[in-house]
């Protein structure tokens, strides 16, 4: 019924870095190229962790935008806009919020994950940003949504989040009441059963009561077909669907790794920059731990002991990356090589990037005509689903 649509969001806290580029925007290029795409900057989210610094947002959001030009995200394919700019994000998140249970955020793994790393604990804002994440989703009716890893249990419940949203008020004005009454041609025994199913499927979201209230159906002779139908309907609880729920996509399954052969993360000093100038990736991959083992030049080698390999294999090519493998565990291949190599793979992945971005610095208002764009599309979207979810709660009363 809505077009194939994907949103997915980054938050501006952190310079990008090679990690990002290989975890989340490589993917993001390849989807620009399948399907319409949102790519927005999350810059409410940034301050659902980072309140305490919202000066340094904007300065963060524009650097952000430039480097996912610059990455090769194409305006042209791709709709890139700021959070922020589109109100209605925060308007479907107030309306969302009030039906979403509180027990349902609390218990989410990955709210309580990020709610044990603040030295302050959690504010209100970061357990409502699954409820707001949700919202950022469905204001574009998007069928579906790009994350991390990590983030799976949060889109499960931004679909929970819509199904229940549906179920309340996605009713035809009398269809409760007509329900309500083929209900009761089921006789009672079926009628309670049928019930019950309902809730189970509807509360918990369980596959197999929907199933099984179908076959329910299926068995009641006496139901007129439009009964039938009306029924089929009601056990969805949607006859209009105004909130999509999004089929979730993962971004990459396992982070890159970096200089210290962790996942590549500012807070533990060990990445690259996406467009960090040679002389300092150089420095850096110099420093990188080898093999201890490895004394003599020529010695063999053990990739599995070294930081320099999940690196190389990361980055370089099947073949190339076999040969590094090889020449290390036969010696052929001394570990200033290897670091050489690693360098040149990496000023590799960044030749087109710097390219695209001297575009972007030759005239810095592109960046901005660009996002200025992204928002008016986004926006006129975004008005629209926000219409019809004041009109389905019957908030559209006018002075
Ligand atoms: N939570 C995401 C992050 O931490 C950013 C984000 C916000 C997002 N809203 C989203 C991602 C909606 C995908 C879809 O980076
Ligand atoms: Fe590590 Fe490369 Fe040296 Fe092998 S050759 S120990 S992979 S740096």
């Amino acid at each position: 019924m809505y077009p194939e649509r994907v949103v997915s969001g980054m938050r501006p806290t952190e310079s990008l870095h090679l990690g990002h580029y290989f975890g989340g925007l490589q993917q993001w290029l390849k989807l620009q190229a399948e399907t319409q795409c949102m790519f927005f900057v999350a810059d409410w989210h940034a301050l659902t962790t980072h309140f305490d610094d919202a000066q340094s947002i904007e300065e963060k959001t524009w650097e952000m935008l430039f480097d996912w030009l610059a990455a090769g995200i194409d305006p042209s394919r791709a709709t890139l806009f700021i959070q922020s700019h589109i109100p209605e994000h925060a308007e479907l998140h107030l309306l969302l919020s009030m039906a979403t249970p509180l027990s349902w955020l609390q218990e989410l793994p990955s709210f309580q994950a990020q709610a044990a790393k603040l030295p302050q604990g959690a504010s209100y804002g970061l357990l409502g940003s699954t409820c707001l994440q949700a919202a950022d989703v469905m204001i574009y009716r998007a069928s579906s949504v790009a994350v991390l890893a990590a983030q799976v249990d949060e889109v499960e419940m931004m679909c929970e989040i819509a199904r229940r949203f549906n179920h309340l008020y996605g009713k035809e004005k009398d269809f409760e009441e007509k329900s309500q009454q083929a209900v009761k041609k089921l006789g009672s025994k079926r009628a309670k059963l049928y019930m019950e199913l309902r809730a189970e499927y509807q509360e918990q979201g369980l596959d197999e009561a929907l199933a099984q209230a179908k076959a329910v159906l299926d068995d009641a002779q006496n139901l007129s077909m439009i009964d039938r139908e009306r029924l089929f309907g009601y056990l969805e609880g949607s006859r209009k669907l105004i909130l999509v729920e999004p089929r979730g996509q993962i971004l990459s399954a396992s982070p890159m790794a970096g200089l210290d052969g962790q996942p590549m993360t500012h807070s533990l000093q060990n990445c690259i920059g996406l467009r960090e100038g040679p002389q300092s990736v150089e420095r850096k991959v110099r420093s990188m731990n080898i093999d201890p083992q490895r004394i003599q030049e020529h010695a063999p080698g053990n990739p599995a002991n070294c930081t320099v390999w999940p690196m190389q294999r990361a980055l370089a090519s099947a073949e190339a990356s076999e040969q590094i493998r090889k020449g290390c565990i036969s010696g052929s291949l001394s570990c200033v090589e290897c670091k050489r190599a690693l360098c040149s793979t990496i000023a590799q992945v960044q030749e087109p990037i710097h390219e695209r971005a001297q575009t972007y610095l030759d005239d810095p208002s592109l960046v901005r005509a660009i996002v200025a764009d992204g928002c008016d599309s986004a926006r006129k979207l975004a008005q629209e689903t926000m219409r019809d979810v004041r009109d389905a709660m019957g908030l559209n009363y006018s002075l």
